[in-house]
């Protein structure tokens, strides 16, 4: 199967009532790790790259790698995403390379850490709408500012400076045509997210549910929404890692929001925890060990238990098969007749 829509993804997983992790890739082995998960639990799939993956894995290989993944894996329907694009360049390439779908997190300036004004983010995101639409791709915009700096991106701080405001939501969801809207509910990306469990106080679900009350039918997404479980955790420090004692987002606060209009999951960390816990502990048992394949092959296996885990979690698991990937050119065309529809459902207060 050719790499298929996102936004077809979405829809079809809005009429399950499921919702479908978007995991990142830097590497061969992630891509394979997602795919072979994806083929254990007979489920759709959404793939996503970074700006940074795309500077560390070189735009071309990552894309035959896609390619391969869709090739081997006919079964699955496989959409692939851009992660945070910064600017209009940044989305049109990716577009350009292949991509069927891509992230304009308008709600930060270029610089990917100084928080954008209302204007300046519908501006860039509806000239990325455009231009997506036309050919056929996906577009998730973003208002409302993830916390922390982890991984480059956000403006710092604990995740509650900028929520989301609901009506701003509705107003942003009408103004871009986005397909799907990530949203700020006091997540960050990276592991450390909460000092404790978090309690309504930190994560803000009441505020994700007022959302989703405005915008019935718009694709909502969740970033930052690694569970940091602290079994991986553990495995890290028995094996000589450093890291402080931390809390994620619970998977059932993600179902709460799959219950919610959340359609799309972001999960990073976990696998990037799945990973190094398990290269650790080879390294640490069988230091006389140096072949990559002795420690990538446990790694990508921790990595694909993992992603399985999420995608049974988040009820994508067993609808592969539910349809039939639509070319991007018939994609196109439903947004030019209007049959894909850009002009979100407003409930009334
Ligand atoms: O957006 C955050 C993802 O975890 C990707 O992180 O920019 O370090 O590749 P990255
Ligand atoms: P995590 O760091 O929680 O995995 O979030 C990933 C993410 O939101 C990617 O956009
Ligand atoms: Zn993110």
């Amino acid at each position: 199967m050719p790499l298929v829509s996102m936004r077809q993804l979405l829809d079809e997983a809005a009429k399950g009532g499921y919702g479908v992790g978007a995991f990142n890739v830097n590497d061969m082995e992630q891509i394979q790790a997602i795919m072979e998960a994806a083929k254990q639990t007979n489920s759709p799939v959404i793939i996503q790259a970074s700006r940074g993956a795309r500077a560390f894995a070189q735009d071309n290989y990552l894309y035959h790698l896609m390619l391969a993944a869709a090739e081997l894996y006919p079964e699955i329907p496989l959409a692939m995403h851009l992660d945070h694009g910064n600017s209009f360049e940044t989305c049109k390439s990716a577009i350009e390379l292949g991509f069927t779908s891509v992230m304009m997190d308008g709600s930060l300036k270029a610089d990917g850490k100084t928080p954008a004004t209302f204007e300046e983010n519908v501006a860039v995101t509806k000239q990325v709408v455009d231009f997506a639409h036309e050919r056929g791709i996906t577009v998730e915009g973003e208002i409302g500012v993830l916390g922390g700096i982890e991984d480059g991106h956000g403006a710092g701080g604990t995740g509650l400076e900028h929520v989301t405001d609901p009506d701003q939501a509705v107003e942003f969801a009408e103004k871009t045509g986005v397909d799907a809207l990530a949203i700020a509910i006091g997540t960050s990306h990276g592991a450390y997210k909460f000092s404790k469990k978090p309690d309504g106080s930190v994560l803000k679900m009441d505020i994700l549910i007022a959302i989703h009350k405005r915008l019935p039918k718009t694709h909502l997404v969740m970033h930052g929404s690694s569970s940091v479980p602290k079994d991986l955790q553990d495995i890290i420090n028995q094996y000589g890692g450093k890291l402080k004692e931390t809390w994620g987002v619970p998977v059932e606060e993600i179902q709460l929001g799959i219950r919610n209009g959340v359609r799309k999951v972001n999960v990073d960390t976990d696998n990037r925890l799945a990973i190094t816990g398990a290269i650790r502990k080879v390294l640490w048992e069988t230091p006389e060990k140096f072949d990559p394949r002795d420690y990538l092959k446990p790694a990508r296996e921790a990595m694909q238990k993992v992603v399985a885990q999420r995608m049974t979690q988040f009820g994508q698991a067993g609808h592969a098969g539910d349809y039939k990937a639509l070319s991007i050119a018939e994609i196109a065309k439903g947004y030019k007749d209007g049959s894909l529809s850009t002009k979100p459902l407003v409930a009334d207060k």
